[in-house]
């Protein structure tokens, strides 16, 4: 799958929809994401705050919650937005989450065009590393 096989303008459009169901009265900052799953879902999240500044879930959260609602599988590729519909960069903990559900090479729109998962995150921590043994190796002197 190349950037050309995605519709970037209808991603974007799910997005900016999905800024209705913001719930963002502490930051003013509305964020919008949509996704398209392997089996061609579309599917949206908005960012959900509380009055425990740092219990707020990201746009990323809802969306991942409604993959799993859904269907569950995997993300193809992903775009959020702000207010205006500007791209947004996914914080450090979103990268970490869309990087366990996706496939490798998902594509994200970002603020420097679009990237792949794995260039948003590189050397990721993921589920294969907890598989593999945790050998303690000490050095020799
Ligand atoms: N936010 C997201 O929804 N996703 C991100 O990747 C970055 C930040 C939200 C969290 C908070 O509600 C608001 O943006 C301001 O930080």
């Amino acid at each position: 799958m190349t950037a050309q096989d995605i519709d970037w303008d209808q991603l974007t459009a799910a997005a900016t929809a999905a800024l209705a169901n913001s719930y963002s009265p502490y930051s003013n900052f509305a964020v919008g994401a949509a996704a398209l799953t392997t089996d061609g879902r579309l599917i949206i999240g908005a960012n959900i705050e509380n009055a425990s500044y740092g219990i707020t879930l990201c746009a990323e959260c809802s969306l991942i919650s409604e993959l799993f609602r859904t269907g569950g599988g995997k993300l193809a590729a992903f775009a959020c937005v702000d207010k205006d519909g500007n791209a947004l960069m996914p914080c450090g903990r979103c990268r970490q989450l869309l990087y366990e559900h996706s496939i490798p090479g998902m594509l994200l729109r970002s603020t420097s065009g679009v990237l792949t998962i794995e260039q948003m995150l590189p050397d990721a921590f993921g589920p294969d590393r907890l598989a593999a043994p945790n050998v303690l190796i000490f050095p020799v002197h």
